[in-house]
């Protein structure tokens, strides 16, 4: 099936009760992991690229790892640019080929922030590639930046849905009281919110900070219409922890053992994610 835009897997997602798993890779390893992951339990999956890994391998890089993995698929695959406030920097990928692309000027005015949105959806429209923006503030860290908790603002359903009526988005990443990064303590996540912007916007929700959340709050908001689930911090301290463990319990120095120990365990985890958010076997639902 290859590369796809995220936009009809969401639809589908959202309509059959289920997540689309969301992973922030950072290497060719990583994406690897996730691609086959997918495609051994025949789900859609969503391949997000942070900005600051971006502009580590370039966009035209990434790409041609994603076609190339993506050419013998069995399942719809979207290559996604996540948070991105840097309207160069979407249109470099959308050039390149990305799917699908995330504008992310919630730390804008609202009206700013419409604006900015609808510009990327027509630049991205001609492309054939979706749009996933923001309302509210999600806390934790973003790329270098850490939103504190007092600057983090839940979004509002009355506004949230004004800034859909007329945008044909992909997935719409309303801040709902979840974080990026660890969370401190428990998270309080506002699902009363979450059901009302997600009735009234009727679009597949993108549920950002995945990580640290219990299985009963995945599946609680995945229920209430979060379509798009991120995962990142896990991933990533998956990447670093399998490569130093390998390293620490053989200590010989062929990288391409702890590479092989470092995808197997990504796989794994990118695998129980993925059954856990309802989306095995989806993949023809999508097409
Ligand atoms: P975590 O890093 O908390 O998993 O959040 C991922 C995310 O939402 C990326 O946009």
């Amino acid at each position: 099936m290859g590369l796809q835009s995220m936009k009809p897997m969401l639809k589908a997602a959202r309509e059959g009760g289920y997540g689309v798993a969301a992973f922030n890779i950072v290497d060719y390893n990583s994406a690897r992991a996730v691609v086959l992951a997918a495609g051994e339990l025949r789900a859609p999956i969503i391949v997000q690229v942070s900005v600051k890994t971006v502009r580590f391998w370039g966009p035209a890089a990434i790409a041609a790892w994603m076609r190339e993995l993506c050419a013998d698929s069995p399942v719809p695959i979207s290559l996604h640019l996540d948070h991105c406030k840097d309207i160069h920097v979407i249109r470099d990928c959308i050039a390149a080929g990305w799917t699908d692309v995330m504008i992310d000027a919630s730390h804008k005015p609202f009206e700013e922030n419409l604006a900015l949105t609808r510009e990327v959806v027509g630049l991205a429209s001609y492309a054939g590639a979706g749009v996933e923006a923001e309302l509210g503030q999600i806390g934790g860290v973003e790329e270098e930046k850490r939103v504190e908790d007092a600057d983090a603002h839940l979004a509002d359903p009355d506004k949230a849905a004004l800034f859909c009526r007329d945008l044909p988005l992909a997935a719409f990443a309303p801040a709902i009281g979840t974080a990026h990064g660890l969370y401190k303590g428990e998270p309080r996540i506002a699902f009363d919110r979450l059901e009302a912007i997600a009735r009234r916007t009727g679009l597949p929700i993108a549920l950002h900070g995945g990580t640290g959340l219990s299985d009963d709050v995945f599946r609680k908001c995945i229920a209430l219409g979060c379509a798009k689930v991120n995962i990142s911090t896990q991933l990533k301290h998956t990447f670093i922890d399998s490569f130093v463990e390998y390293h620490a319990a053989h200590c010989e120095y062929e990288p391409l053992k702890p590479l092989g120990a470092q995808f197997e365990r990504m796989k794994q985890e990118v695998m129980e994610k993925i059954t856990l958010f309802g989306s095995c076997g989806r993949a023809a639902a999508c097409a």
